[in-house]
């Protein structure tokens, strides 16, 4: 028996976009081959975990989270036989696999609902999802895609689909549909997945009345978010995960401004844990993040559950562009795309955001390329553009394929080594310059973003202190954040000022030079010196106390 906290706990799990991380085949799109090419980079980076954004079947109308079939890898990735030899390949380098589930929507090509479409309104296929007879939509929910949330079929019957059209809501009073998830949780369970994470997890329950969204309403009482009976779906599937000799992990994509009803997503028999995404909208502001990070500290301590860090992920703007901008605050509804950003900034806030996030209690979760710190591509031609959110706003929304762009591995070549060199362009084409960015040109440079993570992936997994569970503030002013967990502090300074660092033994690491100190580049066990060590704007340290 270990006293250690379970994996989960304090991960640090790296998430995949499969489209876009390595394309083996030489199509332009990644694919699972490709993965399977470069498990090295994701074993020099050290992280415990690899969560793959849908793989699955799909028609691809919304990058992969319309599935079509949720047993079959889609043929542009591979085959089953890759996804359980990459899976088994990640497991021999001490990488556990996380898979997406999408409980809320399936694709408009799935069986079930080409049946439902065949059967016709009143029969029991349609009832597996939300038809409703009527001359206008049933209701005027707005779509997270933009516009409305109803499409009418040929027969006259309108369908829901809180998403794009091409992806319709599944009926969650129904059995078949219970039934159905709790068996392809077993398929990848059983495939030595060693987790999912959940799409829309507060989204899948509807009131079968279908009212209109009230402008106010109590907790639990809005037609399509964060309803109660959510809580035994989650319940049920904690069960099946506890059924395994090594239990199997729930991660919540749960989008909720209240903390507390968050954390309810967390309670000891549902998810194990969640994604953070209070404390990633936040603004690069000293005060807004300490608000964050005791406020999610504080919410989750009750069901006992780790708190996640989250800077970016394939729906929101990259970090290092979003921090270089005047606002630097992210939300659907301002994303500020095109306003100026000063990326040199960004890349240096990014860098102690690195640090920070690396520092707190609990798992980490790092999107593929944050880690070289691309930058978000905002100049892609408007005819390459994928992403539905884009189209379904009328192109007032920029859409999320900026983030996805394909990551550059070599510093030259065609598509900068994303796939070989005879290969056929990359899906979304990849800005010039692209591969000074790449692992190639960073794997070297002790001042790049990649040695950063690295050193910062390292000294996490070797310190006592950032293992544990311990957390402690410390007070170095307004325009800091500091904070100790064993002997290990963690120092970030927001402000225009140097920063003196407090008394320590040795500075472990730091996101930039220290002033006072002659050494660049990321520094690990730099021995005291007599003359008072200054931590500059927009960095951060970790040091010994
Ligand atoms: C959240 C996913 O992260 C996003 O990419 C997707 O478009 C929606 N859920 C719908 O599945």
């Amino acid at each position: 028996m270990t006293t250690d906290p379970p994996w989960w706990r304090t991960a640090v799990i790296y998430q995949i976009y499969p489209r876009s991380f390595a394309d083996a085949s030489g199509d332009g799109v990644g694919d699972l081959a490709g993965v399977r090419g470069r498990l090295g980079h994701l074993r020099d980076l050290g992280v415990d975990a690899i969560w793959f954004t849908p793989w699955y079947l799909s028609p691809m109308a919304d990058g992969g989270y319309d599935v079509a079939d949720y047993r079959a890898i889609d043929p542009a990735f591979g085959t089953l036989a890759d996804a359980e030899a990459l899976i088994a390949d990640a497991a021999a380098l001490g990488i556990r696999t996380i898979v997406d589930v999408v409980p809320n929507h399936v694709s408009s090509e799935h069986a079930w609902f080409q049946a439902a479409l065949a059967a016709g309104p009143g029969s029991p296929e349609r009832e597996r999802f939300w038809f409703r007879d009527g001359d206008a939509a049933p209701t005027n929910w707005r779509s997270s895609f933009a516009g409305g949330t109803w499409t009418q079929v040929a027969d006259g019957q309108w369908y829901l689909h809180l998403f794009a059209p091409e992806q319709p809501d599944l009926n969650w009073n129904h059995p078949d549909v219970r039934r159905e998830h709790e068996d392809v949780l077993r398929f990848w369970f059983d495939r030595g997945v060693a987790g999912i994470r959940v799409d829309s997890a507060s989204m899948p329950v509807k009131d079968p009345a279908l009212p209109e969204v009230p402008e106010t309403h109590a907790d639990g009482e809005h037609p399509f978010i964060d309803r109660d009976e959510l809580h035994d779906i989650y319940r049920a599937w904690r069960a099946v995960a506890d059924s395994y000799a090594e239990p199997r992990v729930l991660v919540g994509e749960v989008w909720l401004d209240d903390q507390k009803r968050f954390a309810r997503y967390l309670r000891p028999d549902e998810m194990h844990s969640a994604f953070n995404f209070d404390f990633m909208g936040r603004p690069w502001d000293a005060k807004e993040l300490r608000d964050s990070i005791a406020s999610t500290l504080d919410a989750h301590a009750p069901v006992g559950a780790p708190a996640t860090w989250v800077l970016s992920n394939h729906d929101v703007t990259r970090p290092v562009t979003r921090y270089g901008r005047a606002e630097t605050s992210f939300s659907f509804l301002a994303k500020r795309f095109g306003e100026p950003t000063d990326l040199g900034l960004g890349e240096r806030r990014a860098r102690a955001a690195a640090l920070l996030t690396a520092a707190l209690p609990g798992a980490l979760y790092l999107y593929q390329g944050d880690e070289l710190g691309l930058p978000e591509v905002e100049d892609l031609p408007l005819d390459v553009l994928q992403d539905p959110m884009h189209f379904r706003s009328g192109g007032v929304d920029p859409g999320r394929d900026g983030c996805r762009v394909p990551l550059p591995w070599t510093r030259d070549g065609r598509s900068y080594g994303f796939g070989p060199e005879d290969g056929a362009p990359t899906w979304l084409p990849q800005p010039a310059g692209w591969g000074s960015r790449s692992v190639e040109a960073q794997q070297d440079d002790p001042d790049s973003m990649l040695a950063l993570y690295r050193a910062a992936l390292g000294v996490r997994r070797a310190e006592e202190g950032l293992r544990g569970e311990s957390f402690e503030w410390v007070d170095l002013g307004p325009d800091a954040i500091a904070f100790r967990r064993g002997d290990v502090v963690c120092v970030v300074n927001f402000g225009p000022e140097p920063l003196p660092l407090p008394a320590h033994r040795e500075v472990l690491l730091a996101s930039a030079p220290l002033e006072g100190m002659a050494v660049n580049g990321p520094l690990t066990s730099t021995p005291p010196t007599s003359t008072p060590l200054h931590l500059p704007a927009d960095a951060a340290a970790w040091f010994r106390a």
